[in-house]
């Protein structure tokens, strides 16, 4: 009954006592940032990914940012990205100076579509230098044709929705995502609402070895130790030839966008429980979707793309508000009465008040539609199928009983 249940937030992460105790035994350890823990979870990742280089950092944000540095991205180079996504995804290409082209998704499942991408690139004013496809609530853009379109233009995938998931390759295999089997990068967030929690924390995946040794030099003040790349050879060398052990030296400006060992040693621990959460994840939402079917008039899951195997991150719904007589706003704030946390993923990032004072109005049709109709329910491991069922109870409630 309201107000007897805690609230259950849209997303939370999951702890149990053995990522207590990957923790703590970092903080009773010798290395508190760079070290084993940090290059542990770097291999665990690649494992899961597939993909040859991983360069962990401290956040989704950070993660962007040296995918966009790593691109040599900057004033006069666009970079296309889908209008529904996280702000941060579009940020990335403005750090660097570039700019956004937003293109359109697909109404019914947020995705950039090839033909989205396509039509975005025909508006460009100025040189396309990278596209950003995004895996919105953990399902797949077509990664496929989505390369077909772009050619040699390099594709960074935001797959931070989408961690565990497996997306189908053009012989009809199926990739893990991450593995960049069609981009140059990927990067994922940890955050905790994530599906694998770090507190704070990102990566980067790459099959490129000049892109990862950018990255990790980015991530790393712009400091480089590699004696094959050394520029002053003067300063760097012992008379032996061995470089010196105080030397480094700074070709380019970095950041320190490092991850401690902390959050290494939850996100590591945290790693090896992806199929256990992206299983009961899906689960949960297969289960939403038996409790939703009696309000199927006013009330739809997102519908599934054949691209992929999702791995859900978000059970996003899609609502006729206008069919259930009522609005956005009253049935969060009516669900919120009833402890049940919601949110929207996302406001057309074209549509903040930054990018419009930067490009003007501009109008996204799929994305507005897609927009409209959404509303992301709680999900996350902790849930029970009751839960479950206490939300659609809940939601048919306030919706008027379906419509
Ligand atoms: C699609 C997407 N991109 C980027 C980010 C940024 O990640 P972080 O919050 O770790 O900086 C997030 C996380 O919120 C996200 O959902």
């Amino acid at each position: 009954m309201p107000g007897e249940r805690p609230f259950l937030p849209y997303g939370r992460h999951f702890i149990e006592d053995d990522d207590i105790e990957a923790v703590t035994d970092v903080l009773r350890g010798e290395f508190l940032t760079t070290g084993p823990v940090v290059d542990a979870f770097e291999n665990k990742l690649a494992e899961v990914t597939g993909a040859r280089h991983v360069v962990s950092c401290s956040s989704g944000t950070a993660a962007l940012h040296l995918t966009a540095s790593a691109l040599d991205l900057g004033p006069g180079d666009w970079a296309i990205v889908p209008a529904m996504t996280f702000l941060a995804t579009a940020n990335a290409a403005r750090y660097v100076g570039a700019d956004v082209i937003f293109a359109d998704v697909d109404a019914e499942t947020g995705l950039m579509t090839s033909e989205t991408f396509e039509a975005a690139r025909a508006t460009a004013m100025g040189s396309v230098k990278a596209v950003y496809p995004v895996h919105i609530n953990g399902q797949t853009a077509n990664m496929a044709a989505i390369r077909q379109v772009a050619g040699d233009m390099p594709i960074v995938e935001d797959a931070c929705h989408a961690l565990g998931g497996v997306h189908k390759a053009a012989n009809g295999e199926w990739v893990p995502v991450g593995s960049c089997a069609y981009s140059e990068m990927s990067i994922f967030s940890f955050h905790p609402v994530k599906t694998v929690a770090m507190g704070e924390g990102g990566a980067v995946t790459t099959n490129d070895d000049h892109l990862a040794e950018r990255l990790r030099r980015h991530r790393n003040i712009g400091m480089n130790r590699n004696p094959e790349t050394i520029e002053n050879a003067g300063q760097a060398f012992d008379t032996s030839g061995e470089i010196n052990p105080w030397y480094y030296e700074m070709p380019e400006l970095g950041l320190n966008y490092r991850a401690s060992a902390v959050h290494c040693a939850l996100g590591l621990n945290q790693l090896g429980k992806l199929e256990r959460f992206v299983g009961i994840r899906n689960r949960l939402v297969e289960r939403y979707a038996e409790a939703l079917a009696p309000l199927a008039a006013v009330v739809r899951m997102l519908p599934k793309s054949a691209d992929c195997e999702a791995a859900w991150h978000l059970c996003v719904v899609l609502i006729d508000f206008d069919a259930a007589g009522t609005d956005r706003a009253q049935v969060m704030k009516a669900l919120a009465a009833r402890n049940i946390g919601t949110q929207v993923h996302y406001l057309p990032v074209n549509r903040q008040p930054y990018y419009q004072r930067l490009y003007g109005e501009t109008t996204l049709p799929g994305a507005d539609a897609y927009y409209e109709k959404i509303l992301s329910l709680p999900l996350q491991v902790s849930m029970t199928d009751e839960d479950v069922e206490y939300v659609a109870a809940m939601l048919g409630e306030v919706l008027g009983g379906g419509g």
